[in-house]
């Protein structure tokens, strides 16, 4: 029988809402098709609230994580906004609804090509993917309001702190290879403010300058959230 996805993206909006208070971010949810973004074998699962793998090791995050981060961002609309780890650009859609550009970098060229192609598909206009390149992020589009960092750092990057703009804010996961915080840090005049939002589990962010060495092991998308 055929998966009526719209009744199933409305499902899991009602679901997300119960956790949820941002609700440009939950209506950016019920507009963007999931199923897109998952491999086809695994589009019956694709509004499921749980990560799905999108092969070379990596995960689309869980739909719950995924709008715990974007509600952390505080998103009004007027954004420049950076995303480091593209996936799939599923997260890159939703946030092309929230802000007014989306710059993502992706450290997998095949998962660059093919979220860049889906992204022009699906006609999200005001999203540049690119490859990363030698420094983390993406600096000579520098500064954004926002940055969205969707795999697990060792500490805030020092680096992605100096691409944020005055009273930016920068949402990433810090802690170990597997089990990390999700974190705030809020960019002011008078420094820089950080608050703890709650555990996660993402794939590691790989760079030399503020992430993790590349290992061989270097995924753990079966237990990943994000
Ligand atoms: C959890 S996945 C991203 C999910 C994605 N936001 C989505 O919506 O599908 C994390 C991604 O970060 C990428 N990544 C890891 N280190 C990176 C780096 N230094 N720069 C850019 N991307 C990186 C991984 O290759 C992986 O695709």
């Amino acid at each position: 029988m055929a998966i009526d996805y719209p009744a199933a993206r409305a499902s899991l909006v009602r679901i997300l809402s119960k956790e949820i208070r941002d609700e440009r971010a939950l209506d950016a949810i019920g507009r963007v098709p999931r199923e897109r973004f998952v491999p086809a074998p695994l589009r019956q699962h694709a509004y499921e609230n749980r990560p799905l793998p999108i092969g070379n090791g990596q995960t689309i995050s869980q739909p719950l994580m995924v709008a715990l981060m974007i509600q952390a961002l505080r998103l009004r609309g007027d954004e420049k906004l950076l995303e480091v780890g593209t996936g799939s650009g599923y997260q890159a859609a939703l946030l092309s609804h929230l802000a007014r550009e989306v710059v993502t970098v992706e450290r997998v060229p095949e998962l660059a090509e093919s979220a860049r192609r889906r992204l022009a598909d699906l006609g999200y206009a005001n999203v540049r993917v690119h490859v990363a390149g030698e420094a983390l992020g993406w600096p000579s589009d520098a500064p954004y309001d926002a940055i969205s960092v969707t795999a697990g750092a060792p500490a805030i990057p020092r680096s992605l702190v100096d691409q944020l703009a005055m009273n930016g804010r920068l949402v990433v996961p810090v802690g170990g290879r597997r089990v990390q915080q999700l974190v705030r840090a809020s960019k002011s005049d008078r420094g820089v403010t950080v608050e703890r939002l709650g555990e996660c589990r993402f794939v590691p962010l790989i760079a030399a300058d503020g992430g993790w060495p590349e290992r061989a092991d270097s995924h753990n998308g079966a237990r990943a959230t994000g």
